[in-house]
């Protein structure tokens, strides 16, 4: 049988062109309003044209904009296209639209979202009233940092752990045992709440909490009683990537509105904006739009870009006031996803540096994804990549191996290397691999990683990694190593050794 793709006989990139087959009937053409639509897309309108054969048209939704229709193929009076969200991980699913004249009917999936929808002939006027509304974009131009990060941020969020089950009383606690176990001191300071924190906006547009966050400010005052600082997240696109209420139209108005519940720090989260602001021109300016309404505040908020590492992001990150930006899709709390991201995916290693930081999300550290050689091997990780380090565990119950891992001042002190390098692999033996990373007192720190599903014994000879040791500190042992020409290291399964080099 012959599949849909292959009976396709004409497409476009851009979308929209049509086969000229003869059809018994006509396909639908016309102005459409939905008479119901489900929350995630939103589809408010369906507007459909034909020109010589060829049809075009858009569908609107609250979430995405007008979305083109694309890869239009008619089958009688049956239309089949696609939807394109501006995600590429997504598929495209094929929509059908049935139906001609007063009434017609929609039905398929975008993203998550399946529907199966009736539509009504609109007037002009009604159609005019569900035009998505347009924002200018600001020309391109440099904001500075209002908080800038000499080191890599360090704090918690709330997302890898609670998703959006996130609470005031959460926060509280929260906050209260970064203290508590030590994880403030050792530089844990951000403690930002991720998505599902949103509400409605009041009659001016003013941007509420939603029920489970009473008082924002009286918890950001809670916070910065314990030496904390407060974080939030929202996205330039009308919705956030749960469907929450977004900042589009109300960026000025929202960075005030966190200014005044002394928030410290903002990620912005691409999620519905990717529809329509998918060139670098449009993503950059959309990110310099926020920048530069923190800055407008007056208040320093550390600004956290997160656009999943499009259009070499770290290129331009700190032009838009960013101080570190997310250069991955979402981390899992799996080695696979971890280990994927960690060696393979942390964007250009040159962008990062003092004010500017390559962001391979949060940490899973605390989960119980991955083993306690598998979390080794993530902080080591991260701390050789100078990544920020923003726990995304629950805080307040951790085994003594989390705190441990988490806490070791040592390790730490690589990350926060205030030389500022992403370390990069040296050499690749099978499973084994060795990074190295240039410290500010010029001092090496050097990574093993055992990638392989077995432990492995690997014997190191100093000089082949270009070093001649004075002193080899085993930071993750605490102790001291003899100096000799090299040495063999035991590192199970998926683990890893950190060790710091003087010459
Ligand atoms: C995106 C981000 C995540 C998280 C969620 C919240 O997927 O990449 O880090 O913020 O949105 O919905």
């Amino acid at each position: 049988m012959k599949t849909w793709f292959s009976r396709m006989l004409v497409t476009s990139l851009l979308g929209s062109v049509l086969l000229a087959a003869p059809a018994l009937a006509a396909p639908p053409t016309g102005s459409w309003v939905f008479d119901s639509t489900p929350d995630m897309p939103g589809f408010t309108r369906l507007i459909v044209a034909e020109s010589k054969g060829v049809y075009t048209g858009t569908v609107t939704s609250h979430w995405y904009g007008d979305l083109p229709l694309k890869d239009v193929y008619i089958d009688g009076d049956r239309m089949t296209f696609h939807l394109s969200n501006g995600n590429i991980r997504v598929p495209e699913y094929p929509i059908t639209l049935t139906g001609t004249g007063d009434h017609i009917h929609m039905s398929g999936r975008l993203w998550d979202a399946e529907f199966d929808l009736t539509a009504h002939m609109a007037t002009p006027a009604e159609i005019k009233a569900l035009d998505f509304p347009a924002f200018p974009l600001p020309p391109l131009r440099s904001v500075a940092a209002t908080a800038p990060a000499p080191t890599p941020p360090m704090g918690w969020s709330s997302w890898n752990k609670f998703a959006t089950d996130i609470d005031d009383k959460t926060v509280r606690q929260i906050a209260d045992a970064l203290v508590s176990s030590g994880l403030r001191d050792a530089g844990y300071i951000y403690v930002n709440i991720d998505d599902g924190w949103q509400g409605m906006r009041d009659k001016n547009g003013v941007l509420q909490p939603n029920a489970k966050f009473p008082d924002m400010k009286a918890l950001g005052d809670y916070v910065h009683r314990r030496g904390l600082k407060l974080g939030i997240y929202t996205s330039p696109g009308p919705k956030s990537c749960a469907g929450y209420e977004g900042s589009y139209g109300h960026v000025e108005q929202d960075a005030k509105t966190y200014a005044s519940w002394g928030i410290d720090y903002l990620k912005y989260d691409l999620c519905s904006g990717e529809a329509f602001y998918h060139t670098s021109q449009t993503v950059k300016a959309v990110y310099q739009e926020m920048g530069e309404a923190l800055k407008a505040t007056g208040r320093p908020i550390l600004y956290s870009l997160c656009e999943y590492g499009r259009f070499d992001v770290g290129s331009w990150g700190r032009d838009v006031g960013g101080s570190l930006w997310r250069t991955t899709g979402d981390i899992e709390d799996t080695y696979a996803t971890m280990t994927k991201i960690g060696f393979e995916k942390n964007g250009v290693p040159n962008h990062t540096g003092p004010g500017g930081w390559n962001d391979p999300d949060m940490l899973e550290v605390g989960n119980e994804g991955m083993s306690t050689d598998e979390y080794r091997t993530h902080i080591t990780l991260w701390s050789m990549m100078a990544a920020p380090l923003m726990l995304g565990n629950d805080v307040r119950q951790m085994t003594p191996e989390t705190v441990s891992l988490l806490t070791n001042k040592e390790v730490i002190a690589v990350d926060q290397d205030r030389f500022g390098a992403q370390g990069l692999p040296i050499k690749k033996d099978g499973d084994i691999e060795i990074w190295t990373k240039r410290l500010k007192d010029g001092s090496t720190a050097v990574a093993l990683f055992n990638r392989g599903d077995a432990a492995a014994d690997p014997a190191i000879l100093w000089r082949d990694l270009g070093l001649a040791p004075k002193t080899i500190r085993n930071l993750w042992t605490r102790s001291d190593l003899k100096i000799d020409r090299g040495y063999a290291f035991a590192i199970p399964k998926h683990g890893a050794v950190l060790l710091r080099i003087t010459q």
